[in-house]
């Protein structure tokens, strides 16, 4: 797409803040364990790093919930923790433990990441992403994404998931300088690996910054409305017309300040975000995205369909993308996403 021809996509035209009735549908994490079809991809492809790095199971995996449900959008099959391994960490994905990553221990660390090797080390992405952009239908979108630097930063500190995010924290608030230098490090990494996703025919690309939420307000000033704003401008300056879409999950009343700030042409709403709060103050400004709780998926009948409704009636009136507040989670019925896709192309009554 040029920077003046408009898009037709539905998912595309919601971003340039077009009003859709019904409005478009992706999920976060629509490709994964909860499908049987996966379970058996990643079965074949031994370890999790494997099929990210393998494009035909890549391709095929991100495939397989669209042929069932006809998603407006097909996000690029990879993690946001490949990125810490294209510069040089040691990243593995254990069963049932969650990904483990040898800490980075000192400046010296920060100082050997290697940022340009991005192009190379992560090139199997690419070919994924180019193998997506013949293979996905007409009227599908392709998203790029990847993690927001203090996100990704969390499990570079902590060596993995963390409860309390401690040591990540100890860096923030002790070692400043040090921190910074591995924050600006991951905003050039990630303007470069998300140029690369749009110049190989990524659409639309999402920062994920999961963590967002677990810091003080002035810190997430800094170090998330900061580093999701530069990498937003530069990704608008050298690729115009690919819009980018925020998700600081957890921002709560920031969410307001984080959509002005950055320039995001789209927010992710987690599941605590109010609704009709949400239209008032966010809307305005830019797409919304979400927010059903992952967890009413799984439940389904009533309390799926009401919760459903009521975010359609909400956000009816101005740019909207349907999705969850966070990804699916693997014990979700594949018969309960479909019912969903259909309530939600179904007329508002
Ligand atoms: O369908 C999609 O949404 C695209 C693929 C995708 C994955 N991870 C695949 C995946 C995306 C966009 C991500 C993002 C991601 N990865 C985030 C940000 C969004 C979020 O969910 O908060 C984070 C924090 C990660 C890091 C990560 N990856 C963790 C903590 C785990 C282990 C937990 C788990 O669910 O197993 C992963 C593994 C992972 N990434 C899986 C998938 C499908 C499961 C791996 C498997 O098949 O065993």
């Amino acid at each position: 797409m040029t920077e003046t021809s408009k898009p037709t996509k539905p998912f595309l035209r919601a971003l340039a803040k077009e009003t859709l009735s019904p409005p478009p549908i992706w999920l976060m994490r629509q490709a994964g364990r909860y499908l049987p079809e996966y379970r058996e991809v990643r079965e074949q492809a031994g370890g999790f790093l494997d099929l990210c790095y393998t494009p035909k199971l890549a391709v095929e995996v991100t495939l397989q919930p669209l042929r069932r449900y006809g998603f407006d959008a097909a996000i690029l099959f990879s993690d946001i923790l490949v990125l810490p391994h294209a510069l040089g960490r040691t990243v593995a994905f254990k069963e049932g433990e969650g990904p483990v990553l040898d800490p980075i221990k000192d400046e010296n660390d920060i100082n050997f990441l290697k940022v340009d090797a991005i192009e190379k080390n992560l090139a199997p992405v690419f070919e994924t992403v180019r193998g997506l952009s013949e293979a996905i239908p007409e009227t599908t979108a392709l998203i790029g994404f990847a993690g927001a630097p203090w996100t990704v930063a969390t499990y570079m500190l902590e060596g993995g998931s963390s409860k309390d995010f401690a040591t990540a924290k100890d860096w923030m608030f002790s070692r400043p300088a040090a921190f910074g230098k591995l924050m600006d490090t991951l905003v050039e990494a990630t303007t470069r690996y998300l140029i690369a996703q749009i110049d190989n025919g990524a659409e639309a690309i999402q920062i994920f910054d999961t963590w967002a939420g677990v810091l003080p307000a002035a810190y997430f000033r800094q170090w998330v409305i900061g580093p999701i704003g530069e990498i937003t401008r530069r990704i608008h300056s050298q690729r115009p017309g690919i819009p980018v879409i925020g998700f600081p999950k957890g921002a709560g009343v920031l969410y307001e300040s984080f959509v002005k700030e950055t320039g995001v042409d789209g927010v992710g709403l987690d599941a605590s975000v109010p609704i009709r709060w949400a239209a008032r103050t966010l809307q305005p400004h830019c797409a919304v995205q979400g927010n059903l709780d992952p967890l009413l998926l799984v439940a389904g009948g009533a309390a799926m369909e009401n919760a459903v409704r009521e975010i359609r009636e909400a956000f009816e009136s101005g740019p909207f993308i349907f999705n969850l507040g966070h990804g699916i989670v693997p014990q979700t019925s594949p018969d309960n996403v479909a019912s969903l896709v259909k309530m939600v192309r179904k007329p508002l009554a």
